[in-house]
């Protein structure tokens, strides 16, 4: 399948969060991160989760993102509860069908472009001119076809973060999870990332799921969900993306 070719068929729901519940122990207090959270993401939505700062937004993405487990509570991914799955099959799940974009970018720095870009291809045993085919026309899709040698510290915070969008969709995720991408980016390099992950998701119907504080990405949202003390205090559907 070419990169640039395929697209997610919509409407189902891809991730789910029921009742979700988070506990952090520090010392002998326990904070409620998240509070009996529900979550939908639908294949081909673009779900904004805003809220300031401590309100829980990491916790749910990193629940969301099956890297770590609620205290209590659900999470579904194509309808398959997750939780009594093995790591192993968890890491699977995490490699194969769900994208990470991070505020600080976490690229490797002694890897090219390219090379950080390849990097999940190795991980799911791509074969070498497939991971070589793929790098190219991710690379190409976000404006980065010319810079794919370079290192990340030879590259802009914008263009470090268009390689972490590369990298998330590599492959071909059903569902790409950014926790504040724009956090690190001045507010027009901010509006260019927003418009390459709208336009990604109008292109391949993969589900975008951005939780941030950055009043800037709301209107990119076709949903916007708000959270406060670890609770969903309110959603607005705002028909297709666009910008202010
Ligand atoms: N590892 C941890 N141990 C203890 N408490 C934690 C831990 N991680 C988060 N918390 C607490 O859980 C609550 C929610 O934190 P979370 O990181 O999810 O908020 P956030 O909305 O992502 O905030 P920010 O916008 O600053 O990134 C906060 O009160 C925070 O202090
Ligand atoms: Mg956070």
């Amino acid at each position: 399948m070419r990169q640039g070719s395929f697209c997610y068929v919509k409407g189902a729901p891809v991730l789910e969060g029921r009742a979700l519940t988070k506990f952090y122990t520090l010392g002998k207090e326990r904070v409620r991160a998240l509070d009996r959270v529900d979550f939908t993401a639908v294949q081909g939505d673009f779900t904004v989760v805003n809220g300031p700062s401590g309100s829980g937004k990491s916790t749910l993405l990193n629940l969301l993102a099956l890297i770590d487990r609620p205290s209590e509570g659900e999470v579904l991914f194509d309808g398959q509860p997750t939780g009594s799955l093995p790591e192993r099959a968890l890491a699977a799940l995490r490699r194969e069908k769900i994208g990470l974009v991070f505020q600080t970018f976490n690229l490797i720095p002694v890897l090219s472009a390219a090379e950080n870009v390849e990097y999940p291809l190795l991980l799911t045993r791509t074969p070498r001119a497939e991971r070589r085919e793929r790098v190219r026309e991710v690379l190409a899709e976000v404006g980065l076809a010319d810079l794919a040698r370079r290192r990340p510290d030879e590259l802009s915070g914008g263009q470090r973060q268009r390689v972490a969008v590369a990298r998330a969709l590599v492959t071909q995720p059903r569902i790409v999870l950014a926790d504040e991408p724009t956090a690190n980016l001045d507010s027009a390099t901010g509006t260019q990332i927003m418009e390459l992950l709208r336009g990604l998701n109008g292109e391949h119907c993969v589900t975008f799921v951005v939780v941030t504080h950055d009043p800037a990405v709301i209107p990119y949202a076709e949903r916007v969900l708000t959270i406060r003390d670890g609770r969903i205090v309110g959603e607005e559907r705002r028909g297709e993306p666009r910008p202010a």
